[in-house]
């Protein structure tokens, strides 16, 4: 099994880049066949979605918008409660359909920090996009309306997902071995 290593940790491979196109491309049929009609705006959530949200985009064969802004709560391989501010968001959501886009879901908490912030924008509806999903490590309750695949609660890396800064350029996911 590929292993590699990252500073002072060892992960191998979990999730092949070939699985990863694989639920990227059931993620883009679900919001095409949903949401046409709609020209849905796509706010991708960075830096963790960026590679999935350009994987995504292609796939998606309706009119559309993309935006970016930037949220982060991960401190080396542990979830902080506090989530910094979301930075960057110049677009008007009022009436739009949104499509927030991530790259995981581990607690909830960022996801429903994010939520709120887009509350008094008033949006015709908000939904969530996310690449992947731990269910034993979520803590909320809200509906995740597109999940790629769901995960065990390990600490990944790769594609877009990092170990303080590193590792996201990697096409393939790691997991770290314990
Ligand atoms: P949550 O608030 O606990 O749901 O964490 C969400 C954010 O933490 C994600 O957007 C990721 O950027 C980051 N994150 C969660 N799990 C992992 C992981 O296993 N590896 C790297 N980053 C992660
Ligand atoms: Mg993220």
């Amino acid at each position: 099994m590929k292993k590699i290593k990252v500073k002072d940790l060892e992960f191998s491979v979990s999730i092949t880049a070939d699985e990863i196109d694989k639920a990227t491309q059931k993620v883009a049929e679900e919001i095409n066949r949903d949401l046409k009609g709609k020209t849905p705006l796509f706010l991708v959530i960075l830096n963790g979605a960026f590679m999935f949200a350009a994987d995504l985009f292609k796939k998606i064969n309706i009119e559309c918008e993309v935006s970016f802004v930037k949220l982060s709560s991960y401190v080396g391989t542990k979830t902080t409660s506090t989530v910094r501010e979301l930075i960057g968001l110049d677009e008007v959501l009022k009436d739009r359909y949104v499509v927030i886009v991530e790259d995981i879901i581990d607690t909830g908490i960022t996801m429903e920090n994010t939520i709120q912030k887009l509350k008094h924008l008033e949006a015709a509806d908000v939904r969530i996009a996310s690449l992947l999903f731990k269910p034993d490590a979520f803590q909320k309750d809200y509906p995740i309306d597109y999940i790629g695949m769901e995960i065990p609660n390990e600490f990944i890396i790769g594609y877009g997902l990092d170990y303080d800064g590193y590792a996201r350029n990697l096409p393939d996911i790691y997991t770290l071995i314990k």
